[in-house]
């Protein structure tokens, strides 16, 4: 065996998200791609606006000396000057450049903080559901992942949270507005977060990763976290924003009331160079500074949304209405969400079972796919709602 034992074990617990696909693969050769209805991946459908494209042109094509070359670890310092003068609009406070990491990705921000703030054994709290690959990246890190159950709506359970609290405890790792639920969680909560770690009377990082925070519907918006909790970190990308996954783009930002905010900001630049990614891609810097706050389209979104959604609940899926990003997360007819997301692929429809996600029960449904796929899927969804209640 050339492969370490724990990756060898993380590739078996995570087996069943390959046997899904392999599932999906044999049923699109099967029946015709065109007949199986793939809810599964969380890549953006739509293309990035143009004006970001042509600024990346005009990026490429620029005279000016050293765009390509190393820079300092966090980023360029114009560049993070920009994103911390958004930051200060937005938040009203004092963010310099020297609070902002550009970084490879969100996925690339959490790692690199997650390095710098955990020694072997240490604890994050997550809330369950919560995206899967928090599992890898706290381990990653020596890092040991702690559950916290959220409430019925799915928003944050400050009294689970506290009770979750221990000497190890170093972060409390939130997601909103949430993959795989699509909630925003609200700004009361986080209020009473902060009394709850206050309380606590430890150095607790509220790291807030947010890259779905330009996707919110129905005139909602995510809350500015460091404006309510003392501890803040936050960690995004430009990936949904703008439609840029494949090109690593994100940002860390440690909240300028962090009392630690110097020390880890060294510190992240130190970790993200020993991680191997050294810096954010150049191009990719520029551009999202010379494009400001764009985003993608969020109306076609809002309109998948409500599609799928209304779609579900006319069959009787019950599910709560997302709020942002581009997932619905409703409860399966069978308590075995594995076996219902079985019975659902039989019908042609592709999900991804809620246990991933620390969710049994439910499943995810990613609509980033055309309105006639959702649309043509619905008679699967009902059959297979039709077939669980006859099985139960
Ligand atoms: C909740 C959440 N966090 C982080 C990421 C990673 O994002 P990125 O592509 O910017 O690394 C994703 C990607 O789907 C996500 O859903």
């Amino acid at each position: 065996m050339v492969i370490s034992r724990r990756v060898a074990e993380n590739l078996q617990r995570a087996s069943w998200i390959r046997r899904m696909f392999e599932e999906g693969a044999r049923l699109k050769a099967e029946r015709g791609e065109d007949r199986v209805f793939d809810f599964t991946l969380g890549n953006p459908e739509v293309e990035p606006p143009r004006l970001v494209i042509e600024a990346a042109q005009r990026e490429l094509a620029s005279p000016r000396p050293h765009r390509h070359a190393y820079m300092p670890n966090a980023g360029f310092p114009e560049v993070r000057a920009a994103i911390a003068g958004r930051l200060a609009a937005a938040t009203g406070l004092p963010y310099t450049a020297n609070h902002v990491l550009m970084t490879v990705g969100a996925g690339g921000a959490l790692n690199t903080v997650l390095k710098a703030l955990l020694d072997p054994g240490d604890e994050v709290i997550v809330l369950a559901p919560y995206f899967a690959e928090y599992t890898f990246y706290i381990q990653n890190h020596g890092g040991t992942m702690v559950v916290a159950p959220t409430r019925g709506d799915f928003q944050p359970d400050v009294a689970a949270i506290a009770a979750a609290i221990t000497p190890r405890t170093r972060a409390i790792l939130v997601n909103s507005p949430n993959n795989p639920s699509g909630v925003i969680y609200r700004a009361a909560i986080y209020e009473e977060l902060e009394a709850a770690l206050q309380r606590a009377g430890q150095p607790i990082v509220v790291l807030v990763d947010e890259p779905y925070k330009a996707l919110t519907y129905d005139g909602l918006k995510a809350p500015e976290v460091p404006a309510l909790v003392t501890r803040a970190v936050t960690a995004t990308s430009w990936s949904k924003a703008l439609a840029l996954p494949g090109e690593r783009i994100g940002y860390l930002a440690l909240s300028p009331r962090l009392p630690e905010a110097a020390a880890l900001f060294e510190a992240c630049c130190f970790t993200q160079r020993v991680l191997g990614f050294v810096n954010a891609p150049a191009l990719w810097q520029w551009v999202v500074a010379d494009v400001g706050d764009r985003t993608v389209e969020v109306a076609p979104y809002q309109r998948k949304r409500d599609l799928v959604y209304e779609g579900l609940t006319g069959i009787g899926y019950r599910c709560i209405k997302p709020e942002g990003a581009f997932y619905v997360f409703p409860q399966t007819p069978l308590d075995d969400d594995v076996a219902f997301v079985r019975l659902l692929a039989d019908e042609g429809v592709l999900a991804v079972p809620g246990s991933g996600f620390g969710c049994p029960g439910h499943m995810r449904i990613s609509f980033t796919v055309p309105e006639d796929t959702i649309v043509r899927s619905l008679p699967g969804f009902a059959k297979a709602f039709e077939r669980a209640h006859a099985a139960r």
